[in-house]
């Protein structure tokens, strides 16, 4: 039963810091590169002062001339602009929608994750030693290139091509064997039924989606509509030397505890603790800053 909530911070990251947060802004440092751009969550007042914030190179304008605002630059960004975690490099872009390729608090979950493989026992050799992970709504992939790294067989899964493009690219940036990763350009839900049908399985299993989101073939994705069953279709892909199964969410009308019980019940055959908290980022001041939810179940 979960009774209480965690919140997670990155830990050494220092490619990344959150220098201020407040009047609905977050203030970053990305390498060596200061972004400012909005967070309708920071409703709270700035600790710093213009000397500090006219430092960004950076600033998205949400009433600027895209489809939800644009970017301004006051300095020109490096070519390329990158930022390294735990011996992963990553390239970054300012994208349309106010992001730039990464989001800084999933290092906590890349730690955790790497963490729980470090006691994977398997019993195969070769490319069958390797855990198996299935990484879905994989975005720009971060997590599949950290672990890939960690000497995963990783499944990409998302329904961008962009997405999965620059994924591929953060693959090669990396140097890691071609064969660490399969792309897959398909709607989540698609293929982990094709998989259920197939009679795959998987070492760990994570997963992002957005809380509204298209398939490639235009089908809608609903987070409190479609998370159910698409963990239930998760479960049952875990083998039996699973080590994990991780959610996350942002901007969804669900809580963390929401989350926690949802996949409590459905990992209910599996013995292992879940636990569900707040994806945080500490500012300068030391101020928590919450970016969004995750719910997260691992074998004991
Ligand atoms: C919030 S982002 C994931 C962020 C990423 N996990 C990270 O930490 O960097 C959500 C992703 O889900 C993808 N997506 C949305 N609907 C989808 C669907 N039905 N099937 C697969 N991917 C989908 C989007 O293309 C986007 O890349």
């Amino acid at each position: 039963m979960i009774n209480n909530l965690i919140l997670e911070t990155p830990q050494g990251f220092s490619d990344f810091e959150l220098l201020d947060s407040g009047a609905s802004e977050r203030l970053e440092r990305w390498g060596g590169v200061i972004i400012r751009r909005p967070d309708p969550q920071a409703i709270w007042p700035r600790r710093c002062g213009s000397e500090v914030w006219g430092k960004a190179s950076a600033v998205f304008d949400p009433a600027g001339k895209g489809e939800r605002g644009a970017w301004k630059f006051l300095k020109s960004l490096p070519q390329p602009w990158t930022v390294e975690f735990s011996g992963a490099k990553f390239l970054l872009k300012p994208s349309p929608f106010k992001h730039t390729g990464l989001f800084a608090e999933q290092a906590a979950n890349w730690a955790w994750m790497v963490e729980k493989l470090k006691s994977t026992r398997s019993t195969g050799s070769g490319q069958n030693s390797r855990p198996k992970i299935l990484n879905l709504f994989a975005y720009t992939g971060g997590a599949t290139v950290i672990l890939a790294k960690a000497g995963c067989l990783v499944t990409h899964v998302d329904a961008s091509k962009p997405a999965i493009t620059w994924a591929n690219e953060n693959h090669k940036f990396n140097s890691l064997p071609q064969d660490s990763v399969r792309w897959m350009l398909d709607d989540a839900v698609k293929f982990v039924k094709r998989e259920v049908r197939r009679g795959a399985k998987y070492d760990g299993i994570l997963m992002d989606p957005p809380a509204f989101g298209h398939g490639p073939t235009g089908k809608v994705w609903k987070f409190n509509e479609h998370l159910p069953d698409l963990l239930s279709d998760c479960v049952s892909l875990l083998s039996s030397n699973a080590r994990f199964l991780l959610v996350n969410g942002y901007a969804t009308n669900s809580s963390a505890l929401a989350l926690g019980n949802l996949l409590e019940a459905a990992v209910v055959r599996r013995s292992g603790p879940v636990e569900a908290g707040e994806l945080c980022l500490k500012d300068s001041s030391g101020r928590l800053v919450s970016t969004g939810i995750f719910a997260r179940w691992r074998t004991s």
